[in-house]
């Protein structure tokens, strides 16, 4: 299909509390569902939401479709590739880990989150087949970064510390940002 642009932070359509997809397994959604992944993809993202497309919809997709790592986050646990529509996030215990984060929404920088360490989510896929998983790690933190696209919130407004933010090649010069 396409890569689409990423919107940056900055633009007000990120800020936007997403509608709930409504109709599944249309041309529309797979078409959708496409240009996330060529645009993550092309970016090397371990996700993508709809909103960074401009998109208002609540659907995310993370994970590898193939077994290569990451190499944005290389040394992250692989996480399935899943499309995941109106999802619902219930953490499963009050523990939180703090983990370094990027964005294609922020590019070029990383920052430190605390988030839930095990959760449940449940949500559907394009074809409006039901998902229901528990899980933890590096799988948890996508799922939660992801999500809070839905929610109008980029990882920059729930970093533990704003001094644990900044470029990723100042901050990892090893590493391609
Ligand atoms: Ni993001």
């Amino acid at each position: 299909m396409a890569i689409k642009p990423v919107l940056r932070m900055g633009d007000p359509r990120l800020l936007l509390v997403s509608e709930p997809v409504r109709e599944f397994d249309t041309p529309e959604l797979h078409a959708l569902v496409q240009d996330l992944l060529d645009t993550m993809l092309a970016n090397d993202g371990a996700g993508i939401a709809a909103p960074q497309i401009g998109i208002s919809l609540q659907l995310v997709i993370f994970g590898s479709p193939t077994p290569r790592p990451n190499p944005r986050y290389p040394d992250a646990d692989p996480v399935p590739f899943t499309v995941l529509l109106n999802p619902q996030l219930t953490p499963l215990s009050d523990e939180q880990a703090d983990g370094w984060e990027g964005c294609l929404s922020v590019p070029g920088l990383r920052g430190v989150v605390a988030r839930y360490s095990r959760l449940r989510y449940q949500g559907f896929d394009q074809y409006g087949q039901s998902i229901d998983r528990s899980v933890d790690g590096f799988h948890a933190r996508v799922v939660q970064h992801e999500c809070d696209h839905l929610q109008g919130v980029l990882y920059p407004m729930r970093l533990s510390d704003p001094r644990a933010f900044g470029f990723t090649d100042v901050l990892f010069p090893a590493v391609t940002a």
